[in-house]
């Protein structure tokens, strides 16, 4: 079973003792997920509610990278922009893992608003993952300076945008701050204000790097089975993209 399954079914299983008051008092704070959350139960809600389906959003995504075996033999960082509970880089794990390919996990840096939210990705990722190199940090993107951005040309580094799309200041941080090859995975709900934000952002790297710098992986919206709801599928708009500097 994949790390994101087992703690996500605990955490099912946990939400389902829970009264129908509970589930609707913490439903309700998530405002659709788009909450800063405050406290144990609104977060497992939220993993309970929409876990299921950013798992299948990312895995879409990262789905679209063919070239994924130069991980091999190599170390990996991740930065994960508005990590939530870690979602976005336990799944990522997950999906590497499950190719079997010979790599380590050098670094993992969190960035996210919520503290509580925080504090359990870190929980989450060490359950998945022997690592102490993980840095934390507390705050919004916009405050994210960057120096704390920096990769290095060693190793590969993944950046994770899953359903965050308050980006539009992070680009020019980004470009300033990376080195070596990247790989830019980006999932969000598929609708009219947050695709012209994605697009927004996908369209400053293009601007301003040459083809050999960017190179563009996937740019699709997709449409995912629900395998509890068929009738409702899940909507992805994503773009990957590739950044050699
Ligand atoms: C829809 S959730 C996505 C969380 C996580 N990436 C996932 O896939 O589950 C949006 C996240 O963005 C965080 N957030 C809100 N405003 C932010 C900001 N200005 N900078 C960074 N993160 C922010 C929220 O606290 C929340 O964790």
């Amino acid at each position: 079973m994949s790390c994101f399954d087992r703690i996500r079914n605990n955490i099912v299983t946990n939400v389902n003792s829970w009264d129908d008051n509970r589930k609707e008092t913490a439903y309700k704070t998530l405002n659709g997920g788009e909450a800063i959350l405050k406290n144990q139960d609104e977060l497992d809600r939220y993993v309970f509610a929409f876990g299921k389906m950013h798992q299948a959003k990312l895995n879409c995504a990262l789905n679209a990278i063919d070239d994924l075996n130069e991980i091999s033999k190599k170390e990996i960082s991740i930065i994960d922009y508005g990590c939530g509970q870690g979602i976005g880089s336990i799944v990522l794990i997950d999906y590497l893992n499950a190719l079997s390919l010979d790599f380590s996990i050098s670094n993992i840096k969190l960035i996210e608003p919520s503290g509580i939210a925080l504090y359990m990705a870190k929980e989450y990722i060490q359950s998945c993952l022997n690592i102490d190199n993980m840095e934390l940090i507390n705050s919004g993107l916009n405050e994210v300076k960057a120096d704390s951005l920096k990769t290095n040309d060693k190793d590969i580094t993944f950046h994770i945008f899953s359903n965050i799309l308050d980006i539009k200041l992070i680009y020019e941080n980004m470009i300033k701050s990376t080195t070596g090859v990247n790989y830019v995975v980006c999932v969000s709900p598929d609708y009219w204000s947050g695709n012209q934000k994605l697009d927004e952002f996908i369209g400053y790297f293009r601007d301003n790097l040459s083809d050999k710098k960017f190179i563009i992986i996937s740019e699709r919206g997709a449409t995912i089975d629900n395998p509890s709801n068929p009738d409702k599928p899940w909507k992805n708009y994503e773009k990957v993209f590739k950044l050699a500097i």
